[in-house]
C-alpha cells in the first residue's frame, strides 16, 4: 500500500510491562477501541521498546506480552478490525531503524526531551547506552515502516512523533530526488489516462500558482482512486503535485490522546511504579477492600468533620464513573458531613465491579486458551509483516541497496 492510501491508518504500541491496569483502560485502550472502528490499526507490543530501559530483565518479556494481549482483547480491542503484533516477530522494523540512523543527526537524539529526562528520573536503571539514546529513532521505524497517518500518544511522547515526522521529511528530501524526478513524474502524468491526466495537472497548476488548498485536496484523492498506476509512480505524482521531490516516507500525526485524571489509591497518577493500581485482572473482594481503605479529604477525621471533595482523591473516581445526581448527592454530602466516606465509596466500588466483572469473564476464556491468543498474535504479524516488507523494499531500493 503506497503513502497515499495509508494516510487513515493508525499505529500504537505499548511496552510490555506487566498487568495492565483502570489507567490504561481508561487512559489508552477504549481510546483504541473507539479508533478501530474510525481507522484502519495497528496496535502492537513493544518489547524491543522495553530492553531499551530492561535489558537486563529478559526473563519478563515472553509471560507479559501474552498476558498483556489477553488485558486489550477482554476490553474490546477487535483482531477483526485492528493487526495485533508483537514488535520483535517483524525485523523490517529493526532493518528500518538501521537504515534510519544513517542519515539521523545525532543532535536530533539527544535533544529528543525524554532522554534526559528519564536518564534524571530513572536513576536506578543504566541508561546510558546507545540502545536507550536510539529509542525515539526505532519508535519512528515504528511508526514509518506502516506509513500510518495517526499515532495515538499521551503528551510525553509527541515529542517522538515530531522527530518521526522530521526523520521522514529528511529521508524524503536525500532520496526522493532521484535523477530525472520530472520526466519521471510527467510520464506518471500521461499513465494516468487523457481524462485524469489533464484533471491533474490543472488542479496541480491551481496549488502551486495560486496556492488553492482545495485544489491540492481534490488533486489528493484523484490520485487516490488511481487504479492502474505503479506504488512508485503514485509517490511520485503525490510529491510532484505539492513541488517536492517523490514521497517514499508519509508524515505521521499526533493523536493526542487526552490526559487520563484517573488516580492511584493513593491520589497520586495510578502507575504499576507507585504500586497504587487496581489492575483489571484485580480479585472483585480487592477491589472493594482497595476502595474502602483509600484515603480521603484529611480534613474528614471524624464523621462530623465535613470535607472538600476537591480534596479528595474519591473525587476523582466519581468524575469518571459517577452520574451528576451521584455527584451532586457527594458534593452535598460532604460538604455538610451528611454522609460518610464509607458511604460515599460505594457507588465508586459497584461501578468499578461493574466495568471488571465483563472484563474478568472475557479474559478467562483467553486464559484458560492461551493458544487462542497466540494465533490471533501469529495472524497480526503476518498482516504487519506483510506491509512491513513493501516499505522497506523501497527504502533499500531509494538508498541503492540491492533488492533482488
Ligand atoms: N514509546 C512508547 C512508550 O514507551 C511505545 C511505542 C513504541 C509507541 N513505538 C510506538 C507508541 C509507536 C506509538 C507509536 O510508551
Ligand atoms: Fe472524599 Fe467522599 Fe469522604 Fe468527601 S465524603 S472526603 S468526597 S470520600
Amino acid at each position: 500500500m503506497s503513502t497515499v492510501d495509508s494516510q487513515q491508518r493508525v499505529l500504537s504500541g505499548m511496552r510490555p510491562t506487566g498487568r495492565l491496569h483502570l489507567g490504561h483502560l481508561h487512559g489508552v485502550l477504549k481510546n483504541w477501541v473507539k479508533l478501530q472502528h474510525e481507522y484502519e490499526c495497528f496496535f502492537f507490543v513493544a518489547d524491543w521498546h522495553a530492553l531499551t530501559t530492561d535489558y537486563g530483565d529478559p526473563g519478563i518479556f515472553e509471560e507479559n506480552v501474552v498476558e498483556m494481549v489477553i488485558d486489550w482483547l477482554a476490553v474490546g480491542v477487535n483482531p477483526g478490525s485492528a493487526a495485533l503484533f508483537v514488535q520483535s516477530k517483524v525485523p523490517e522494523h529493526a532493518e528500518l531503524h538501521l537504515l534510519l540512523s544513517m542519515i539521523t543527526p545525532l543532535g536530533w537524539l539527544e535533544r529528543v526531551p525524554s532522554y534526559k529526562d528519564q536518564q534524571e528520573k530513572l536513576r536506578e536503571k543504566d541508561l546510558d547506552t546507545y540502545g536507550f539514546l536510539g529509542y525515539p529513532l526505532l519508535q519512528a521505524a515504528d511508526i514509518l515502516i506502516y506509513r500510518a497517518g495517526y499515532v495515538p500518544v499521551g503528551a510525553d511522547q509527541v515529542a517522538h512523533v515530531e522527530l518521526t515526522r522530521e526523520v521522514a521529511r529528511r529521508f524524503n528530501h536525500i532520496y526522493g530526488r532521484e535523477p530525472g524526478f520530472e520526466e519521471n513524474a510527467m510520464a506518471a502524468v500521461r499513465k494516468m489516462g487523457k481524462k485524469s491526466a489533464r484533471l491533474y495537472s490543472s488542479l496541480r497548476t491551481a496549488y502551486q500558482e495560486q496556492g488553492d488548498h482545495e485544489a491540492l485536496a481534490k488533486a489528493q484523492a484523484l490520485l487516490k482512486e488511481q487504479q492502474n498506476i505503479s506504488i512508485g509512480d503514485r509517490e511520485r505524482l503525490f510529491g510532484y503535485l505539492e513541488g517536492g521531490g517523490k514521497m517514499i516516507l508519509s508524515e505521521p500525526q499526533s493523536l493526542l490522546t487526552p490526559a487520563c485524571k484517573m488516580p492511584g489509591l493513593d491520589g497520586q497518577k495510578m502507575s504499576k511504579s507507585y504500586g497504587n493500581t487496581i489492575t483489571l485482572r484485580e480479585p472483585l473482594q480487592d477491589v472493594e477492600k482497595k476502595i474502602s481503605t483509600m484515603p480521603t479529604d484529611p480534613a474528614r477525621v471524624r464523621l462530623k468533620d465535613p470535607g472538600d471533595p476537591e480534596k479528595c482523591p474519591v473525587w476523582q473516581l466519581h468524575l469518571t464513573y459517577s452520574s451528576q445526581k451521584t455527584r451532586d448527592w457527594v458534593v452535598a454530602g460532604c460538604k455538610s458531613a451528611g454522609i460518610g466516606c464509607l458511604e460515599c465509596k460505594k457507588p465508586v466500588i459497584e461501578a468499578v465491579i461493574a466495568e471488571l466483572e465483563p472484563i474478568q469473564k472475557e479474559a478467562a476464556q483467553y486464559i484458560r486458551d492461551p493458544d487462542i491468543v497466540r494465533s490471533i498474535i501469529a495472524e497480526g504479524c503476518e498482516t504487519a509483516r506483510e506491509c512491513a516488507k513493501a516499505t522497506i523494499q523501497e527504502v533499500r531500493s531509494a538508498m541503492g541497496l540491492i533488492t533482488w
